[in-house]
């Protein structure tokens, strides 16, 4: 490739120097002594002790083990995310990553989920819910019934939450070595863990912050460090734990997923999940996301682009798993000044974009060879058949923004589509997007919507046809398309 796809705000270091941990990522901590106090005060005592090490369980540890599983409450019937751990006397705190300012967003989205639902923000990125997220289709009177989701069988997946850590144990331990030794022992009773195939386990080193993507966030290295001695602790009991080494930007085929969440130098938060595909359309996306740790992708070109919006298609991209072919016909409405189809060009190798917009792209873009410009309203725009893949980032009321999703599925003119859907002000405006994902599987599409970190006040949508059909409604012998 001409073009170096680097990196990611947060992992700026890690690619740079190769290591042999490029799935450990870390967060920065901001409010450190905020959220140590706060969550101290959620342990029990007798949690905060130290439990001996991976391999050497005390009697005593066991019987307290046992007791404390006597008092384990019934987990409600509607848990969508997974936990891998034992329950030992929960239900624990569930954490959601997201772009920092976004926090009452998302705690907003999670109430009209579960109104009663107990929320807090410990520091910027990170939200914090108390008990359990539980579906609106499970018959459950406490929940709102406008929620995106409408697929009781997928994973709980709130728009604005760019990562998930289900029910999180909280250890501490005042050395590196103690603290690994406590995330492995809060693991170690996880029967899935060990029947799980060799290098299948995923750890995500995260500190609170991540999501100012800072690119020297504090606490990094020793949340790298607590990482590296979890895994050499964990690998010698299972074969999950012996993961390969990953060249960069490469991504991992894992379904299970250790995070461990350094609260403070001396506390952190214990996530062990299994990934789930969305749909068994969007297999290739997975939740929470082993591959993109706290949400986070690498998005960052060496090369100069006509304007920075290719980083949230990018997002797209690796939050799908997948994008489109060197073959593939893709469309991109709104196109000028040209990120997206630059992107399209360097990144996917794209040998033909039809790119729709009132302006000119980039001279540089409007002379190349791949790219065949159409000026005009990407709204009346009419591709002559199907195409491949249909990108907008058109700037338009979420309203028009239906009736385009409406258009483009009714009649089947894409088999993959990436469309951003802008609001006015501040807020999103749940309405138009929840119908424009209701307008997008009334007509056979899987729908996924979510607020990526280079998002401002606006969602992406991902749509997939769930079967892909023949269906033609253009008879015009001008294979480009026309807007009218
Ligand atoms: C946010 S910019 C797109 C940026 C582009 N994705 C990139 O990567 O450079 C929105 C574009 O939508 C175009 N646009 C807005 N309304 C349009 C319409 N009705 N038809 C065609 N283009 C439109 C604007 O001209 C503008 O270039």
């Amino acid at each position: 490739h001409d073009v170096v796809w680097t990196t990611c705000r947060p992992t700026i270091r890690v690619l740079k120097k190769k290591r042999s941990t490029t799935r450990y990522h870390t967060m920065v901590s901001v409010a450190p002594l905020r959220a140590f106090v706060y969550l101290l005060a959620s342990i029990p005592k007798q949690q905060r002790r130290y439990k001996g090490s991976v391999n050497k369980k005390s009697v005593g540890n066991r019987s307290r083990r046992n007791d404390d599983q006597k008092r384990t409450k019934p987990q409600a019937s509607a848990v969508v995310l997974p936990s891998l751990t034992e329950p030992i006397s929960g239900p624990f705190p569930t954490y959601y990553t997201c772009r920092h300012t976004y926090e009452d967003t998302l705690m907003e989205e999670l109430k009209r989920w579960t109104p009663s639902i107990q929320l807090s923000s410990p520091c910027p990125g990170l939200v914090q819910v108390d008990g359990t997220p539980r579906s609106p289709l499970a018959g459950d009177n406490d929940v709102s019934p406008t929620s995106l989701q409408t697929d009781e069988t997928a994973p709980y997946d709130p728009v604005y939450a760019l990562q998930a850590l289900p029910d999180c144990r909280i250890v501490t331990g005042e050395s590196v070595k103690k603290l690994a030794i406590e995330v492995a022992s809060a693991v170690e009773t996880s029967s899935v863990l060990k029947a799980a195939d060799a290098s299948s386990l995923s750890i995500h080193a995260l500190v609170p912050g991540m999501c100012k993507g800072q690119r020297e966030p504090q606490g990094q290295r020793r949340a790298y460090l607590v990482a590296d001695a979890v895994q050499e602790l964990l690998k010698k009991q299972y074969p999950a734990a012996r993961r390969q080494t990953l060249d960069v930007g490469e991504q991992t085929h894992s379904r299970i997923l250790l995070q461990i969440l350094l609260l403070s130098t001396e506390l952190a938060a214990v996530s062990l999940t299994e990934c789930s595909p969305i749909t068994s359309t969007f297999s290739t996306m997975l939740w929470p996301n082993p591959n993109l740790p706290a949400g986070l992708a690498m998005v960052d070109m060496i090369r100069t682009m006509p304007s920075s919006a290719y980083r949230k298609l990018l997002e797209a991209f690796s939050c799908w798993n997948c994008m489109p072919s060197p073959e593939d016909v893709v469309v991109d409405l709104g196109a000028s000044p040209g990120g997206w189809t630059a992107a399209l060009l360097h990144i996917c190798q794209s040998k033909r974009i039809i790119a729709v917009d009132r302006s000119e792209l980039d001279p540089e873009l409007m002379s190349h060879p791949a790219v065949e410009f159409v000026q005009g309203d990407a709204f009346t725009f009419l591709p002559n058949k199907p195409l491949d893949w249909m990108l907008s980032d058109v700037i338009a009321f979420p309203e028009r923004v239906v009736e385009l999703v409406d258009a483009w599925c009714s009649k089947g003119w894409a088999g993959r589509m990436i469309i951003t859907v802008k609001f006015k002000g501040t807020k999103p405006s749940w309405e138009p997007l929840q119908l424009a994902v209701q307008t997008a599987q009334s007509h056979g599409y899987d729908a996924r919507a979510k607020h990526f970190f280079n998002n401002k006040n606006e969602v992406t949508l991902m749509l997939q046809k769930r079967t892909t059909g023949d269906d033609d409604d253009c008879n015009n012998n001008n294979d480009t398309g026309t807007t009218r």
